[in-house]
């Protein structure tokens, strides 16, 4: 049986959360075995998978798309689908058909960035019954329109602002929120005086959860490489020399070897060989 919200809910203050982006039924399948709460179905995959340059792009029927691949993968996990840039920014009746897309298409719930200013569109899709996860600090979608990268809540009034819409959003109903490169004190502020859980990315220890994009945990993705991320493995060097490996075998004629081909009877060969001499 799957997890469920009330189960993540109920990790508050008793077990850290572990959260790790998933856009593909294979790497789903590993990383709910690895025993992961939540698989983030994130619009990051825009970037990591696609190429873009940013989340932007995204396109609902893109992330109608993994997350149908993810949540074929999963035994466990919770899954949460992304809701990508202007799918619900237009108007709460646009916002709920496409949360509902999303859970068509395998999600249990999704997250949606921003802060104060989401909060009747959260109250709209939570209302219909479909849980959120809301997503403050630095939001990828926008944030990067009007700053690039940066850290957040460095001074009192970014701080308060912070903590001003993460106490909004959970009066909206959201049952956790990301929080993305937000200062690690301000972090500890939200943290504690919100019931839900807070799941941290480049936000320090004190978050409720943590969530990596999973192509930084393998050390897949070469053109980003946040201060914040903790790589457990160099998967892309181990590939490219996977791939040399193979193809230095196809050129000296080592692969495929007797043991990966297939035979016919002896028997046909014979009756082949006379017939076509
Ligand atoms: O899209 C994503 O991967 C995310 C994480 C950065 C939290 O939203």
């Amino acid at each position: 049986m799957p997890k469920s919200v009330r189960d993540i809910l109920l990790m508050k203050n008793s077990k850290k959360i572990t959260v790790v982006t998933a856009y593909d039924y294979t790497t789903a399948q590993l990383c709910d075995k690895a025993g992961v709460d939540i698989m983030l179905v994130g619009d990051s995959a825009g970037m990591v998978m696609l190429g873009y340059e940013n989340t932007i792009p995204v396109t609902m029927e893109q992330m109608c798309l993994f997350t149908e691949a993810v949540s074929r993968g999963r035994q466990n996990a919770l899954v949460v689908a992304d809701m990508p840039f202007m799918s619900y920014q237009s108007s709460k009746s646009q916002a709920i058909e496409n949360a509902g897309r999303l859970v068509k298409a395998g999600a249990d719930a999704v997250k949606l960035e921003g802060g104060t200013e989401i909060k009747d569109t959260v109250h709209a899709i939570v209302d219909i019954g479909i849980p959120v996860m809301g997503h403050i600090g630095f939001q990828p979608q926008t944030s990067t329109l009007q700053e690039g990268y940066k850290v957040q809540a460095k001074t009192k009034d970014a701080a308060l602002r912070l903590v001003e819409s993460a106490k909004t959003l959970e009066e909206a109903g959201v049952f956790s929120i990301t929080l993305e490169m937000v200062t690690k004190e301000v972090s500890k502020i939200i943290s504690s005086s919100i019931h839900i859980p807070t799941i941290g990315i480049g936000s320090g220890p004190d978050c409720d959860g943590q969530v990596l994009v999973i192509h930084d945990i393998l050390g897949l993705y070469e053109k980003l490489k946040p201060k914040f991320v903790k790589r457990y493995l160099e998967l892309s060097s181990e590939i490219v020399k996977a791939v040399e490996l193979y193809k230095s075998d196809v050129i000296a004629g080592k692969f495929p070897g007797t043991e990966h081909s297939f035979s016919m009877d002896k028997t046909e060969l014979e009756r082949l060989r006379k017939e076509i001499g």
